[in-house]
């Protein structure tokens, strides 16, 4: 699909999965669904630690259109997934390697069906705008959906929290990453126009007004990122043997001071992982208060510091990403904040920009970044929008 033709709403999202629908099944759809992707505005790699994230559910997202089948039969066309449909079973969840992109469907599928043992199958179109590969979570805004029009089609009673925590499952036991909880947590219940302070170890979360006059302007480095078969898993690992070293379930058991005085104990690889990760959680709170307080400075200060330790300690940034977020920061100074967002090793860069910036922010990056990096950046303007199970207003 040429870009052009990608629909920018999600009403024309929903005419689209209609009409699809339609053509594929020669019916109408029962239900539409639709769970929007996230950009995570500090608090990277805290969420499998059990500590603190402030993501945004975005303005681009997954819909699906479904209709109840009375067997078990699941038939799937991926719209933008080269057009395939693939059939198959709810009795036989099969790993394919071939389609990777139907193994979302089969995992979410997997995991609801532990609680709902009972339900049927379903006829299903899937499209969306959340470009894919770019750590904007096009992933789990596919789970959320998924578990979003299931619940409609069978008048399932689950929560969001709930929906989250299986579609996190469908990552960590069927697709084979081991992600956190904060990509499908968001995209079920995010709040439009606010981000969200969330606590990863008890899943509690609050919400925070983005101020207005900021656009949250995400900056594609078109790197193309690989979670599944990245560092991640890896990242996960050293963060855990830390905890372990402390006798600890996670590092949200372990203070600063603590990590401070067994330095000399553990490997120095290890102790910049932990050391991120515990200073990117005060980071966190620090960036809640700033937007709680509409205090920019702030703002771009801990988003600066955070760049910094994901680059230095944590070891997950790319020349790319470093070289857009300078960019980015030669404009902005302190009136606005940038940095990586997301896993990291290719992606995205968020920049927090008063709406009277956005024009030379813009510029700076269609001028500099295919000069230095030869690659064209994409970029995409966006507001925080509405998570799939979090009800109005
Ligand atoms: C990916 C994972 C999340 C989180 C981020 C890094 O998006 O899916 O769970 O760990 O990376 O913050």
């Amino acid at each position: 699909m040429a870009l052009s033709d990608i629909p920018q709403t999600n009403q024309q999202l929903d005419a689209l999965a209609k009409t699809l629908f339609e053509q594929q099944f020669h019916s109408q759809a029962d239900f539409i669904a639709h769970a929007p992707g996230r950009v995570n505005l500090i608090g990277d790699h805290t969420d499998y630690n059990h500590g603190f994230v402030l993501p945004a559910a975005i303005t681009f997202g997954t819909t699906i259109a479904a209709s109840a089948r009375q067997d078990s039969t699941i038939r799937v066309y991926a719209h933008d997934c080269d057009q395939q449909l693939v059939e198959f079973n709810l009795e036989q969840l099969i790993f394919d390697s071939q389609l990777m992109w139907s193994n979302y469907v089969k995992g979410t599928l997997q995991a609801l069906l532990k609680k709902y043992p009972d339900i049927n199958g379903a006829n299903l179109v899937v499209t969306g705008n959340v470009p894919q590969g770019a750590g904007l979570s096009s992933s789990a805004s596919f789970e959320i959906a998924i578990i979003k029009v299931f619940c409609q089609l069978y008048q399932l009673p689950l929560t969001g929290v709930e929906a989250a925590l299986m579609g996190q499952q469908a990552e960590n036991d069927f697709v084979g990453c081991n992600c956190g909880i904060m990509d499908q947590l968001i995209s079920a219940m995010g709040k439009k126009d606010h981000a969200m302070l969330l606590d990863c170890q008890d899943l509690s979360f609050k919400d925070v007004l983005i101020p207005a006059g900021l656009t949250l302007c995400i900056i594609n480095s078109n790197v193309k990122r690989g979670l599944v078969d990245s560092e991640y898993n890896l990242r996960r690992e050293q963060c855990e043997a830390v905890a372990h070293y402390f006798n600890v379930s996670s590092l949200r058991e372990v203070s600063l001071s603590q990590l401070a005085s067994a330095k000399a104990n553990i490997s120095p690889m290890l102790y910049k992982r932990a050391h991120h990760v515990l200073s990117e959680n005060a980071r966190v709170h620090s960036a809640f208060k700033a937007l709680n307080e509409n205090n920019i400075k702030l703002i771009s200060q801990v988003m600066k510091e955070s760049h910094n330790s994901l680059r230095d300690d944590f070891d997950v940034t790319t020349k790319a990403l470093d070289g857009l977020v300078s960019m980015v920061d030669s404009v902005l100074g302190d009136r606005g904040g940038v940095r990586m967002t997301g896993g990291g090793f290719g992606g995205c860069v968020i920049a927090i920009v008063p709406d009277g910036l956005v024009t030379q922010v813009l510029d700076v990056v269609n001028k500099q970044y295919e000069r230095e990096f030869a690659l064209s950046a994409s970029i995409y303007l966006c507001s925080a929008s509405q998570g799939a199970f979090r009800s109005l207003p």
